[in-house]
């Protein structure tokens, strides 16, 4: 089983990048892979960009590198109620070369913040969008109060109550292997 994870932020130190890895690590996967959205910065989508430079290959790699993958997990995180341009980027990209970004792939859509309600604005926005572009979200969990609940060093959720939560939301994941 060939698991792709990320935070769907582009800050150096994204928390949703620190939650999405440990997240992937408590899977029971063949492969595993952490993406970096760094690595796949674009300039801001218009359709006017799009007639000037075409289809970015880097929008193509991203897709592929979904494609590859039998699970996602995907971290969002949240600006101002909702998900942060870096990831929205690429997903606007990537949709014009194909509509089902997430190609169905069984998806665990994460998100946290530093605050109370741990980006659920952000989840909720993802949820909304990426059922129409082959976001299959099989589950979702949101890490309230990053700074208090995930330990950074050992990169783990250091609150039992939400680190048994999300195993147990990874114990029962309906992962169905790809013919
Ligand atoms: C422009 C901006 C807007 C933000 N808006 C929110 C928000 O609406 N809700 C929230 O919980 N946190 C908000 N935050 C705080 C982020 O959750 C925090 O920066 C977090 O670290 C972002 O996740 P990341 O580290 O994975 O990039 C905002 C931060 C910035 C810079």
């Amino acid at each position: 089983m060939k698991l792709l994870a990320f935070g769907g932020s582009s800050s150096k130190h994204s928390i949703n990048k620190q939650l999405a890895t440990y997240a992937a690590s408590l899977f029971n996967a063949d492969e595993t892979e952490i993406l970096d959205l760094n690595d796949y910065e674009l300039p801001l989508f218009s359709v006017d960009k799009e007639k000037l430079i075409g289809a970015p290959p880097i929008a193509k790699q991203f897709l592929e590198k979904i494609e590859f993958a039998d699970v996602l997990v995907i971290s969002v995180a949240e600006h101002n109620g909702g998900m942060t341009v870096a990831f929205k980027n690429i997903y606007d990209w990537a949709s014009r070369q194909k509509k089902l970004v997430f190609n169905n792939t069984p998806l665990l859509l994460l998100s946290t913040s530093p605050g109370k309600r741990g980006g659920a604005s952000s989840l909720e926005a993802a949820q909304i969008s990426m059922k129409w572009y082959g976001g299959n979200i099989k589950a979702t969990f949101s890490l309230p109060s990053f700074l208090e609940n995930f330990d950074t060093e050992s990169g783990k959720i250091s609150n039992k109550e939400y680190d048994d939560a999300l195993k147990e939301i990874i114990r029962n994941f309906d992962y169905e292997q790809k013919a």
